[in-house]
């Protein structure tokens, strides 16, 4: 017997569970707040997310269907992204609750806000870093057969940074100190960056 799993995705995986973003993980958290046009506020997890660019800074979450935070981006242009850390996961999970657009999720999870300095959309208070973005492209996506699916990328420029001062170490961002939660596999898996899993690699010279 072959000592791979192989399948094709298109025709099931033939497991009890999903392997695909188990092994695409743990994912970084692209913990969202937005608002509508009316400023009606949105808070909600996307890890589908991740960072693309230096400069300018970019980064974007998949929207799988047209989500709140999706449509109030499309109707603002602006968002911001907070750090999900271990003290704030179980608000994280909150923010989650597929409740109606009227519904703001910062008050259903508990959480203040506090405001940004470029865009109007309100940072997580609690969190220790926020990035102010600005909406730069959505795409839909689509598969290798060009057939589109129900799925929005959405991109934004980061144009402000919010860092916790105690999170610089001698001006350094301390990655360990952050307590970040990554979001792994099955219907609730998740870790949470340590120091005792730093492990450190400088890339190779050539010749
Ligand atoms: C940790 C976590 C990660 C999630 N990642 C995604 C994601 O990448 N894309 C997505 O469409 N929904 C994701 N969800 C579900 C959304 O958060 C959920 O549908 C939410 O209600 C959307 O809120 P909104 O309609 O206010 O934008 C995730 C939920 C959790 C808890």
């Amino acid at each position: 017997m072959d000592d791979r799993h192989f399948y094709q995705p298109a025709q099931g995986h033939g497991l009890p569970h999903d392997p695909f973003n188990a092994i695409v993980g743990p994912r970084p958290i692209g913990w969202i707040s937005s608002h509508s046009a009316a400023g009606v506020l949105n808070l909600a997890p996307y890890s589908f997310f991740n960072a693309f660019n230096y400069t300018p800074p970019l980064i974007g979450f998949a929207s799988i269907g047209r989500k709140d935070t999706l449509r109030n981006i499309e109707e603002t242009g602006e968002f911001v992204w907070n750090l999900a850390t271990r003290p704030l996961a179980e608000a994280m999970n909150a923010s989650c609750a597929p409740a109606p657009p009227e519904v703001n999720e910062f008050d259903l999870a508990g959480l203040a806000t506090a405001p940004s300095r470029i865009v109007g959309v309100p940072r997580v208070a609690a969190s220790p870093v926020s990035f102010e973005c600005k909406c730069s492209q959505i795409i839909r996506l689509q598969g290798a057969s060009g057939d589109v699916t129900d799925t929005w990328l959405v991109m934004g420029e980061v144009v402000g940074v919010h860092i916790a001062r105690a999170l610089l170490r001698d001006g350094v961002y301390d990655t360990a100190a952050s307590q970040t939660i990554l979001r792994a596999g099955g219907p609730a898996d998740y870790f949470e960056i340590s120091a005792d899993t730093l492990f450190r690699m400088r890339r190779p010279d050539y010749p």
